[in-house]
């Protein structure tokens, strides 16, 4: 039997882990930022919107534990801004240094979904192979573009700038992690969802690439399937709505996602299937693409391929 690897609470104590949340206004965020501050970690809270960042600091507060040696204020920071914006980031980086000194876990966690079919942000209707106009003129492929845009820069360009920034600040930590909410969504394919799927593809590839030039941290990517939360939902780049069934219900809680967040940063796991079925389904798309392409046209209100 291989010899288990130790935990990462054996190097470091909750209590001493510097942890910074970026996208922790809402949804998994805020959750994970909740239970890091239960546990007894410093957290630190980053989004842009300002008011729901103060109630999620708040929340923060009062359920961490107190301790004689620091004030509750101590141990939870609040940053506003956007982690796509350099200048925000660099902000985030000095309160954090200033605070603590530097940091042991960065949970790059905001994301922006998209839920329209691809076509249909140059306006075209499709019906099969039938398209309204029969093609989009270059101010129509123009505005496909913008979406593109937006998605990717929240979804990317964040995770890329969040990494430049951080990266060197983590070797303050005995055992430094570097968390990524990706998505299965990175790693199989589904109808409506192209441009997320793309961008979402491309952070987990760019992570996993640092992964191999930073051996000395710790990358989790997260691969969760759908997961409740209204934001999420209702928030798509571009401006769709979910089709098929009601994500509300069927996903994942929040509660759960931040459960097995903690359990497979803390055992070192570089990749994280939430739930364990998504693995299942990736390899199943490899080896059986015809099948899983069927199950995702059906769940996603596509009629049957000719
Ligand atoms: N929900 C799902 O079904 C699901 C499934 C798999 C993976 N995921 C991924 O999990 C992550 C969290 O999803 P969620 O469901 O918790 O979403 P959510 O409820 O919409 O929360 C997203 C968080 O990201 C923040 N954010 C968005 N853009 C930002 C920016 N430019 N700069 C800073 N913060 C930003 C939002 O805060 P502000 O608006 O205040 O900035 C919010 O706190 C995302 O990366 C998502 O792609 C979600």
């Amino acid at each position: 039997m291989w010899p288990s690897k130790p935990r990462r609470s054996s190097k470091i104590p909750r209590s001493q882990e510097r942890v910074v949340i970026l996208g922790a206004s809402g949804g998994m965020g805020r959750s994970l930022a909740l239970k890091y501050a239960q546990e007894g970690a410093r957290v630190c809270v980053f989004a842009r919107r300002e008011l729901e960042l103060s109630q999620v600091a708040e929340e923060c507060r009062a359920a961490a534990p107190k301790t004689k040696t620091n004030s509750a204020g101590e141990r939870v920071l609040v940053v506003r801004g956007d982690f796509t914006v350099v200048e925000d980031m660099v902000n985030l980086r000095s309160k954090v240094q200033d605070a603590w000194g530097g940091l042991d876990t960065l949970i790059v966690n905001a994301g922006v979904p998209t839920f329209r079919p691809f076509c249909e942000l140059s306006g075209l209707e499709v019906r099969g192979r039938t398209f309204t106009p029969t093609e989009p003129d270059a101010e129509a492929v123009k505005r496909a573009v913008q979406v593109v845009d937006e998605v990717t820069r929240i979804n990317y360009l964040g995770p890329v700038v969040s990494a430049a920034t951080f990266i060197p600040t983590l070797t303050s930590s005995m055992a430094p992690a570097i968390v990524l909410m990706a998505s299965l969504a990175a790693v199989l394919p589904a109808p409506t969802l192209s441009l997320y799927v793309g961008s979402k593809a491309a952070a987990l590839g760019f992570y996993q690439s640092l992964a191999i030039e930073h051996p000395w941290i710790t990358f989790t990517a997260v691969l969760p399937s759908t997961v409740r939360g209204e934001q999420f939902f209702d928030n798509a780049a571009d401006g769709g709505k979910v089709r098929g069934q009601d994500p509300e219900s069927y996903g994942l809680s929040c509660d759960e996602v931040v459960r097995g967040v903690l359990d497979g940063v803390d055992k070192g796991k570089t990749t994280l299937w939430l739930p364990s079925r998504g693995r299942t389904a990736f390899f199943l798309y490899w080896l059986f693409p015809g099948f899983i392409t069927k199950i995702a046209r059906k769940r996603y209100g596509y009629p049957a391929a000719d």
